[in-house]
């Protein structure tokens, strides 16, 4: 994590490979920085100015920036400009503050590894028979002891949107354990750590429930659309299982969402632009938003489907949509719900569940009444399954580019 003595300050907490510039020219309010290899970038002296570490641009202590933008010096200019010993350094006047820029940071900018997607393996859309029928899946323990097992395991949920680990305790609160080592729990109105068994009462004044509480199946779905952001991950522990039937079913909302676009555009049309209020009742409570059943969002945001009936209200589109709204609604829950697409599963006591609640589209079949099966469930947001491998990619190439030991043993 330390820069040695001599390597300039990074305006972050992270280990860069120490790639050494070779030139530095000037260009206007610019500074064009190349490398041996012909990677070239071309930094602007405001920007210069506000990562300048320790210097008034980047605090010691918190590496976040410190320059008011409305503060920066009259007339602010590149006074000086040149390599020592690879790294940058620049004076900038009028203030005649000067400052050192570690050259693999710069290069890391250069190369656009600063944007969100890097240390994020891309997504892979799949079918059921990517995987031969069950979750790509990993021992708990596993995963819980050793930091490459874990990268692995973070790797794939967010490639597939879906990861099960297998073995685990059945304790209760294994859960919790578990989520202390990825990120923050999302909390919700159905609690930090909920319950699914099928034992539904009449809702009190402090209680709400859900038709995930009964032994009825459950379409393909994903939770809690009734929000602005639905939770990002979804992590479903089985305590106990004792009922018959009620197969966990899995789809991927991108395999699903490519064969609408590409197979029935007019649907694909209904379903991303055509918007629904869903909505979460409760005596002391009213959750609600409205989106289209596949809402791309903003250029980056992450896929995301609005889908469970029983929380899906009221139409919220022209009268004259309506007709089409439903067709492509019926067209995307079969799709869904086919075999092609949805995979089918024993959920056992012990596996932990994980999936991108927003892509994947999750269920179960219809279970017996007799018998207990209990499940308990946590939401972690995408921010924070996201910050988390970023780390472990990040320390991983580190140690490869630098040829550190590391535990990688899985091909
Ligand atoms: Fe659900």
């Amino acid at each position: 994590m330390d820069n040695t003595t001599q390597d300039p300050l990074t305006p972050d907490f992270y280990d860069y490979p120490f790639d050494a510039l070779s030139s530095v020219e000037r260009d206007g309010a610019f500074l064009v920085l190349r490398w041996a290899d012909g990677c070239e970038y071309r930094a602007f002296d405001r920007w210069l100015r506000e990562n300048a570490v320790d210097r008034g641009g980047v605090h010691l202590a918190t590496r976040e920036g410190v320059m008011d933008p409305a503060h920066f010096a009259a007339g602010l200019v590149i006074g000086e400009a040149s390599i020592v010993d690879g790294a940058l350094v620049v004076r900038f006047d009028p203030e005649g503050v000067e400052a050192s820029f570690h050259p693999g940071w710069l290069r890391h900018v250069a190369e656009g590894r600063h944007l969100t997607d890097t240390y994020i393996p891309n997504i892979v859309a799949w079918r059921p028979s990517d995987f031969g029928g069950e979750p790509p899946s990993y021992d708990g323990a596993e995963v819980m002891d050793d930091e490459a097992t874990m990268r692995f395991w973070i790797n794939d949920l967010l490639r597939y949107g879906l990861a099960r680990l297998r073995n685990c305790p059945t304790e209760e609160d294994f859960l919790l354990e578990f989520a202390a080592k990825v990120g923050a729990v999302r909390d919700t109105n159905f609690g930090h750590i909920w319950d699914v068994k099928a034992d539904v009462t009449m809702a009190g004044d402090d209680l709400t429930n859900s038709t995930a509480n009964t032994n009825l199946r459950l379409p393909p779905h994903t939770d809690l659309p009734t929000r602005e952001t639905p939770p990002g991950f979804q992590f479903l522990h089985c305590v106990v299982n004792e009922t018959q039937g009620g197969n966990s079913t899995m789809a991927d909302g991108a395999a699903v969402a490519a064969e609408l676009e590409a197979n029935h555009p007019e649907h694909y049309e209904a379903l991303t632009t055509l918007k629904w209020v869903f909505f979460n009742r409760g005596p002391n409570i009213d959750h609600r938003w409205s989106g289209p059943m596949i809402d791309l969002g903003v250029d980056g945001s992450p896929l995301t489907f609005r889908a469970f009936h029983p929380v899906r209200g009221f139409p919220d589109m022209d009268q004259s949509d309506m007709p089409r709204a439903y067709a492509a609604m019926a067209a995307f829950s079969s799709i869904a719900a086919s075999p092609e697409f949805e995979m089918s599963y024993p959920f056992a006591a012990g596996d932990i569940v994980g999936f991108d609640n927003r892509r994947v589209l999750h269920g179960r079949d219809q279970f017996s009444s007799g018998g207990k099966r209990h499940l308990r469930g946590i939401y972690i947001d995408q921010d924070e399954v996201r910050s988390f491998a970023r780390v472990a990619n990040r320390r991983h190439e580190f140690a490869q580019s630098t040829n550190q030991p590391q535990g990688d043993h899985h091909a």
